[in-house]
């Protein structure tokens, strides 16, 4: 059941300073690796969103302990905890483990269970549930996994995985997928002999930068990532840096905006979550990102000062696309309030995250006045249409949500968005923070 709602109005600027709750792919990344080192770990600034708890319970439940308030009762808060990691040995669950909407959690999660000598099964929400897992399950029964979908739909969830004892492979990805990516690395550290992943285009390397941390050692060869199985996770500590990918909505509100500045803190700057730095920079937005973390932090970390300009359209190349997939809704909210032709092509990803993306954005951005043009694998906007408020979907997806909270801080009268109970997933405290910054504004 989608429920809560979200009104927002014109803003006149967006100024001073934020900082956003830490990154939920590094934070489902820590709960696992930590629960499997050999020790002790603290994770300072996980991510208390319902995804990265869903992925925390789900390794207590796979008899991992972990101590500090997981309770879920957050407003963005941070989170400090230790988890300490069971050196590799899980425990059967005893019963379907949820992993709500978090398809990062239940794809990393079916790559490490292929591996446990015992069975699991990985249940989600209606949406997880339409997603596909053949994409997992492919290169996991390659390496000698059984994992069977349980779902209504071919290829998707409920997934029965009945661990066994893996053999290393080499895989070449039909999709830059970095999850499905995590998947396989993550069997292959507990699988016999070499496992190689072939990525089509460079994806996000949070697995192989915190397997590096816990002294597991990844190669990377150009477009080739291999691990050799039988390394032992030595526990170590986590900062997690905030999430980019929620600042994104921030930075776009303060790009397209001429009048404001804003300094984003304490932000990651892994250089393969960054594209949407430079596309907002061929739109015309002053942006300048200063990374403050020593080199061998594990996780690039900084801060970045947008300051707002007229936007003008641009082109997103084909292989920024796999580095911003989660910034396109808002990209697109930036495109509509610039002048000129966006294109956004080769983005079919897009059609199977939390709800069809290409196709919430095209309704939603035309609901507001704007001109739009949906292709299979993309949308073109033209931009520049006064944008006017209008009552829109979530469709239950947490970032569709957060692009038209923006999209309403520019737009004539009342935007209305809902079923925003959505955002949780990935950003509480973000409707806090908007009250915050209209508060600063001074309306
Ligand atoms: C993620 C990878 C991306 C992204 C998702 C998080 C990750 O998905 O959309 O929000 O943490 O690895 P794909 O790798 O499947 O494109």
């Amino acid at each position: 059941m989608r429920s809560g709602e979200l009104r927002v109005r014109r803003l006149a600027r967006i100024s001073g300073e934020i900082e956003v709750p830490g990154d939920k792919s590094i934070s489902h990344r820590a709960a696992i690796i930590a629960g499997l080192s050999d020790g002790p770990c603290r994770i300072s600034n996980y991510l208390a969103s319902e995804d990265c708890l869903n992925t925390l319970r789900a390794m207590e439940r796979l008899g991992v302990q972990c101590d500090g308030d997981v309770s879920g009762d957050v407003e963005g808060a941070a989170r400090e905890l230790v988890v300490h990691g069971c050196g590799g040995e899980l425990e059967p669950a005893g019963g379907s483990i949820d992993c709500g909407n978090s398809g990062t959690g239940m794809r990393l999660l079916t790559g490490v269970l292929a591996a446990q000598p015992f069975s699991s099964i990985l249940a989600g929400d209606a949406s997880l549930s339409k997603r596909p897992m053949s994409r997992v399950i492919r290169p996991l029964a390659q390496m000698g996994a059984r994992i069977e979908a349980q779902g209504e739909r071919e290829g998707c969830a409920p997934l029965k995985i009945i661990g066994t004892r893996l053999q290393g492979t080499r895989y070449k990805l039909p999709v830059a997928s970095a999850q499905v990516k995590s998947a396989i690395l993550l069997a292959g550290v507990f699988a016999k002999g070499k496992t190689t992943v072939v990525q089509p285009v460079a994806t996000r390397d949070h697995t192989e930068r915190m397997l590096a941390k816990f002294r597991v050692r990844t190669v990377r060869d150009g477009d080739e990532i291999s691990v050799y199985g039988g390394q032992r996770l030595r526990a170590a500590d986590i900062e997690v840096p905030g999430d980019l990918s929620s600042a994104a909505f921030w930075i776009v509100a303060a790009a397209a905006n001429p009048k404001s500045k804003l300094l984003v803190k304490n932000v990651g700057l892994n250089p393969t979550r960054t594209a949407i730095l430079p596309v907002l920079l061929r739109m015309g937005a002053k942006i300048k990102d200063r990374a403050l973390t020593p080199e061998d932090a594990g996780e690039p970390a900084g801060h970045i000062v947008v300051e707002g300009a007229a936007l003008r359209g641009t082109g997103i190349r084909p292989d920024e696309v796999p580095n911003l997939i989660d910034e396109i809704p808002v990209l697109a909210v930036a495109g509509a309030l610039a002048q000129g032709r966006m294109v956004i092509r080769q983005a079919a990803e897009l059609r199977v995250k939390e709800t069809d993306r290409i196709a919430a954005v095209c309704e939603n951005l035309r609901e507001m006045g704007a001109e739009v043009e949906e292709f299979e694998d993309g949308l073109e906007i033209e931009g520049g249409r006064r944008l006017r408020g209008a009552v829109l979907d979530s469709y239950g997806d947490h970032r569709i949500a957060m692009a038209f909270a923006v999209a309403g801080l520019f737009a004539e009268g009342e935007t209305v968005i809902t079923g925003t109970d959505c955002i949780a997933t990935s950003y509480p405290g973000f409707e806090a923070q908007l009250r915050e910054i209209r508060g600063r504004a001074g309306r």
